[in-house]
């Protein structure tokens, strides 16, 4: 096998993507920590799964900070990880298994450590103007609280701006201090950020993840406002992303995929990026439905999610998307809790077939769906039960920031358990020896307890284990044009409990029945008419077919009876 270079423009839309961390993926040498040839040690599960694309986590140089989002080489292998050589076997291998690689690359920000910016330090170097450095604000002393340049504040807390005082100037950073802003009004600074890119790509890789690309264009003239919603979307956005298009992948002749992670990205804008007429990126990764439990604390505050309201925001999503653009579909990734603990229901009775159903729920959908590492497992989040237990910059600024402020670890525990992007972080349960089989040395962040009920090794092969359930999900995407390509028409909006829509595509329709609740649910007798007549003993009938089920008893108690047992879903399909 190898890739198919011999691809519609929109390859994508049947693929599914499988995201890697790669600190927490698989440690190849027993330093605790994920390597490339970890990676390619456990090329054959990818395979065996069988997914399309592989998104690796950034493994640039870096101090790592933020694990590799501070780069200060682009064009070099952090050691951590292993060397470019690595990477260069790592590509051939997964061709090799006609799996594309898409890298992850972060452009709206380097490190702190990086060389630009070292140069940029000094006021009359070049590269000054490659960040944004800007005086205190007017009649204020720098590096005092209220001088910074503008309000805005920091994803990762405190205020965006860091004093230096050796240059006399505050530099801008949207994340943490190690992360400064680059500069995209600087022409030369576009033109190399081009330029690596276009080098990525002769050495084989098959596109990019554009991380948090949609905040590159700052508004003019850096105005105090609410911050991070001002700052997305900027006046040059489309502008920027139609360049970058233009000076990287345009004259590409291979199969290639760019996906835009845009926080605070609306569908209206979503639309516009992703018009394949404007040739910006191919697909928006957004944010709106992982947010909807941030309560008044934001993401350290989780609230309850009634599924109506989950429900509620994807299907908008995927109606108004329908006549121009394409999303990503994801539950789970390397910055948000673990799905099944958050959207499912992680009791020991209900995970497996909650997970199953999450995902039955989001790869019938329209869009191209992700598989974070250990989702298709089903893996959880991590019982934290001390601050040493995180390692993340996010969780662990904001408790120093509260605790300043006077509130107590253990009244932050809760927010943080439930909240922390470490527990997407927990290494890759693969079997249950002490390491999880992720490492034979004392793993960076620890394993999750439950690895020895969860892992890889009791699960691939094994009929009805949540593994199988994604590798059916992902080879039905693959045979079925309708999951691909068709129209999207929800239904039941009202129900409390159930998640139903159909798809159709050239004479076949597909009915999704999906529930969210432990209890069974009595199916509407509308949605059920016309194809009750088949029964799941004899699939054939009248040309209705269960395509895809959580189980033999749900699709029988759909078609027998109009029911649906709880946390169960089934995936009808009929010719018209
Ligand atoms: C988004 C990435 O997904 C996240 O992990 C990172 O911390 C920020 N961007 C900053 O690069």
């Amino acid at each position: 096998m190898s890739i198919d270079n011999d691809l519609t423009r929109d390859w994508w839309k049947s693929a599914v993507v499988y995201q890697i961390y790669p600190r927490s993926f698989a440690d190849s040498d027993g330093d605790g920590t994920g390597d490339l040839r970890g990676i390619i040690e456990r090329l054959d599960y990818l395979q065996t799964l069988g997914v399309d694309v592989v998104w690796l986590g950034p493994v640039y140089r870096s101090p790592q900070y933020d694990n590799g989002y501070d780069i200060s080489d682009y064009q070099d292998v952090d050691p951590i990880f292993g060397t470019l050589d690595d990477l260069d076997e790592l590509i051939e291998e997964l061709h090799r298994r006609g799996i594309r690689l898409l890298m992850d690359i972060v452009v709206n920000h380097t490190s702190d450590e990086h060389p630009w910016f070292v140069e940029s330090r000094d006021p009359s170097s070049e590269r000054r103007d490659w960040y944004f450095w800007r005086p205190p604000r007017p009649d204020h002393a720098g590096g005092e609280p209220g001088a910074e340049p503008n309000n805005w504040n920091a994803v990762f807390s405190g205020p965006a701006w860091e004093w230096d005082a050796a240059s006399g100037e505050y530099f801008l950073h949207m994340f943490s201090r190690k992360q400064p802003d680059l500069n995209w009004e600087n022409p030369q600074v576009r033109s190399a950020i081009y330029r690596m890119m276009r080098w990525w790509l002769d050495r084989g890789v098959d596109g990019f993840r554009l991380d948090v690309i949609n905040l590159i264009s700052k508004p003019e003239g850096l105005p105090d406002g609410a911050g991070f919603t001002q700052i997305a979307d900027g006046p040059r956005m489309h502008e920027f992303l139609a360049e970058m298009n233009a000076e990287v992948l345009a004259d590409q002749p291979r199969p290639l995929l760019v996906v835009g992670e845009m926080p605070g990205v609306t569908v209206e804008d979503a639309r516009r990026y992703t018009d394949p007429e404007r040739r910006e990126v191919d697909m928006v990764f957004q944010f709106e439905h992982v947010d909807l439990d941030h309560g008044p604390g934001g993401k350290f505050d989780l609230v309850p999610l009634p599924m109506p309201r989950l429900r509620e925001n994807l299907m908008r999503w995927q109606v108004e998307l329908e006549p121009v653009g394409w999303n990503s579909l994801y539950w789970d990734n390397h910055d948000q809790p673990r799905a099944v603990s958050r959207f499912g229901d992680d009791d020991a009775q209900w995970r497996e077939v909650s997970a199953k159903t999450l995902a039955t729920v989001l790869h019938l959908l329209r869009g191209t769906p992700y598989v974070y590492q250990g989702q298709e497992l089903g893996m959880t989040n991590t019982p934290f039960a001390d601050i040493a237990g995180f390692r993340d910059i996010e969780s662990l600024n904001y408790a120093a920031e509260q605790e300043t402020a006077g509130r107590l670890f253990d009244e932050l525990l809760p927010g943080l358990s439930a909240g922390s992007r470490d527990n997407a972080r927990t290494p890759m349960q693969w079997d249950d020896s002490a390491g999880a089989g992720f490492t034979s040395g004392e793993p960076w962040i620890a394993v999750n307890p439950n690895a020895a009920q969860i892992n890889a090794q009791r699960q691939v092969g094994v009929a009805g284990s949540v593994f199988e359930h994604y590798r059916a999900l992902i080879a039905f995407r693959h045979d079925e044009p309708c999951v691909a390509h068709g129209g999207v028409t929800p239904l039941a909006m009202d129900h409390p409990d159930l998640w139903a829509y159909r798809r159709e595509h050239e004479g076949i329709e597909l009915l999704v029945l999906a529930s969210f609740t432990r209890e069974p649910i009595e199916i509407p007798a509308d949605l059920l008419e016309d194809w009750m007549d088949c029964d799941a003993g004899d699939p054939s009938r009248d040309g209705v077919t269960v395509a895809i089920a959580t189980s033999d008893e749900a699709a029988s108690a759909v078609l027998a009876d109009g029911r649906l047992p709880g946390w169960e879903s089934v995936v009808l399909r009929r010719i018209r």
